[in-house]
């Protein structure tokens, strides 16, 4: 089965739309969002409604969804956050708030889990970028490969034993041969809003008859989105970051 996983698409519809159409070329049976469908980006209902288009699509809640519905308070988010939260919730049909407040927090599917930022305290919203968080997520859960995003940055965390862990960033598009029996953490970067100074599109597909990862960097209309956020009156800091990449 070749799955395809993909976070934090943060209400960029050109990203989004960009992803999608990559992924369809590549081929894949079945896709996960982990989260953040909103926040940060112009078009946070347009990215719902296409994300439950998908067929065979399991979603899962992130920080900025459940932030949207006041489930969790908005101001505990940075400044840029907050201030596009609150406007996200004005735009957002009651169908679409439903949808947001049914999401879960974990999927688990035969040798994988899935969570928007870790397993351990979901709600906590922690990110994993080091060994002490690493092993927590890694006693916190049984199956061999974890699947994250929140962070950003694609990363992949290997368990090399009961105390060590070795984490690897990824760079560009590249393929991983899951080739010995380690559990691993994979953080498949964003979407809508990449922070590791690469500003395409990430998302990866997993194979699974293959054992194989592949991470891919997709380009979009940047201009486009930094342009529709401006006519939106949100903060020019948005378009900034997005040409950025952080
Ligand atoms: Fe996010």
């Amino acid at each position: 089965m070749r799955l395809m996983i993909f976070s934090d698409i943060h209400g960029n519809l050109e990203a989004l739309k960009s992803v999608l159409e990559h992924a369809q070329i590549q081929g894949y049976h079945r896709c996960i969002c982990l989260g953040d469908l909103v926040g940060y980006g112009p078009w946070p209902e347009e990215c719902i409604q296409l994300v439950r288009s998908l067929k065979k699509c399991r979603v899962i809640a992130g920080n900025h969804d459940v932030a949207s519905l006041w489930e969790t308070s908005p101001y505990g988010m940075s400044s840029l956050a907050k201030k596009v939260i609150l406007w996200t919730m004005d735009k957002l049909s009651p169908e679409s708030k439903e949808y947001l407040g049914s999401l879960p927090d974990r999927l688990d599917l035969a040798d994988m889990t899935f969570v928007h930022a870790n397993p351990y305290n979901p709600r906590g919203w922690r990110y994993v970028f080091d060994r002490k968080h690493a092993l927590r997520c890694f006693a916190a859960t049984r199956t061999r490969n974890l699947f994250i995003g929140h962070s950003h940055r694609p990363i992949i965390i290997t368990r090399k034993n009961m105390f060590s862990v070795d984490i690897q960033s990824v760079t560009g598009s590249g393929q991983f041969l899951l080739s010995d029996k380690s559990r691993r953490i994979f953080n498949c970067g964003s979407v809508g809003q990449p922070r590791d100074k690469d500003a395409r599109a990430c998302y990866i597909i997993y194979d699974s008859r293959l054992q194989q990862i592949t991470y891919y960097r997709v380009s979009y209309d940047i201009e486009k989105t930094t342009r529709a956020a401006q006519e939106a009156g949100l903060p020019t800091a948005i378009g900034k970051r997005l040409f950025k990449g952080i």
